[in-house]
């Protein structure tokens, strides 16, 4: 991926980059819709990456181009702002002009080539967008000598997508994709941004994580979404809270008295939410990843009757891992499509890949695509 990177940019710039970056998608193992909610969140990168070739230039010019868009794109670094970038490109031009906001003195930097090429799937639910992001931010961070550490970085990155892509999302995908580990997920407090690198054991237990695509598209500047986002606000507000993150389960008695039913289904998803995070924390590090499976069913029921974000592909994808023998199954990510995601014995990963894309195919649904992940390295320097 770093050889196709750097002959990518050869081919579109004729000249040697600089260096390489990449930064990883991610799966979240459980936490969903907290992290906006001031919440926890535990998530892990992934081995599909996105890769950055960078090349310096003399002028104040900035030139993008990728392996699967078609023309490359280019901007001044003085005419930067949220509405002057469009398409792909708003990911890293974003990307550059969020490093503005966060301080960086951009009115002395010099122009950069940019190549993006990228294995992690687009419209997944797998974070392919935090993972450009990532790679951009670190790789102009350390071009240009901002010297920004990565939680900054990630913020610089939600940012972007907030702010130049237009999708309201939280901080758990980009902090997944900088701050992640082989072998281990990032147990994430989105309100204090302490982050607690944990082991998750899958392969010494002889445990698989698989993923399965629905290939059912989602987009999160439009629709469902913000719809969530503007409920919790909505249900915190009439609660005298400034997040969710603030309520327990006892809270749950008097937040039903008070709300309207959706806003309260929508609030206690949330809480129980938060709550199974920490109980999944607890429970990998006393019991090991095989006692985790409750925990992700239940995340999982409850974002199909509580938050209502899920759809019959995703919910067909983890009723069918349960019923041939999955550990635990869930949608993963923000919902309406993407992946969910089946934790299992290792023997059993043919056999539910096969009973699923059956399923899916009795169903006339649009074929899955199903492949094991695994915990892998954030986001780094490759040459
Ligand atoms: C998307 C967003 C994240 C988070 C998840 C839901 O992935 O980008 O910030 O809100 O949805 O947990």
């Amino acid at each position: 991926m770093t050889d196709e990177a750097m002959q990518g940019f050869r081919e579109w710039y004729g000249r040697q980059p600089t260096g390489v970056w990449s930064a990883p998608g991610r799966v979240n193992l459980i936490g969903e819709h907290t992290d906006y909610n001031d919440g926890y969140v535990f998530p892990f990168a992934i081995e599909q990456r996105t890769a950055v070739a960078l090349g310096d230039r003399d002028d104040r010019v900035i030139r993008v181009s990728s392996s699967f868009a078609a023309d490359p794109v280019q901007i001044h670094l003085d005419e930067l702002a949220p509405d002057a970038v469009e398409g792909w490109s708003a990911y890293p031009l974003g990307v550059a002009w969020a490093l503005g906001e966060f301080g960086a003195d951009l009115e002395h930097v010099r122009g950069v080539d940019l190549h993006v090429t990228s294995t992690v799937p687009i419209g997944a639910g797998l974070s392919s967008s935090a993972a450009i992001e990532s790679a951009v931010a670190l790789a102009l961070d350390e071009h240009w000598g901002l010297g920004f550490d990565r939680p900054t970085l990630a913020k610089v990155g939600r940012l972007a997508e907030n702010r130049v892509v237009g999708a309201p999302t939280g901080i758990m995908d980009q902090s997944a994709s900088l701050l992640s580990e082989a072998d281990a997920g990032v147990f994430l407090d989105c309100r204090s941004l302490d982050a607690e690198v944990i082991p998750l054991g899958f392969t010494a237990d002889g445990l698989s994580l698989l993923v399965i695509d629905t290939r059912v598209e989602h987009a999160h500047a439009t629709g469902g979404y913000a719809a969530r986002r503007a409920s919790c606000e909505a249900g915190a507000h009439a609660l005298g809270v400034e997040s969710l993150r603030e309520l327990g389960s006892h809270d749950l008695e008097r937040a039903a008295e008070v709300l309207d039913d959706e806003t309260f289904r929508r609030v206690r998803h949330v809480v129980t939410e938060n709550q199974r995070v920490l109980d999944t924390v607890r429970t990998l590090r006393e019991q090991g990843p095989g006692a985790i499976g409750p925990l992700l069913d239940a995340s999982h029921v409850s974002m199909r009757d509580d938050f209502e974000i899920s759809v019959p592909e995703l919910d067909l994808a983890v009723a069918t891992a349960q019923a041939h023998g999955a550990i635990g199954a869930r949608m993963t990510g923000g919902g309406f499509g993407g992946s969910a995601i089946a934790l299992m014995v290792d023997a059993l990963v043919p056999v539910v890949t096969r009973e699923v894309l059956a399923a899916f195919a009795e169903r006339g649904f649009r074929e899955p695509i199903v492949f094991p992940v695994r915990p892998s390295q954030g986001a780094r320097r490759d040459a």
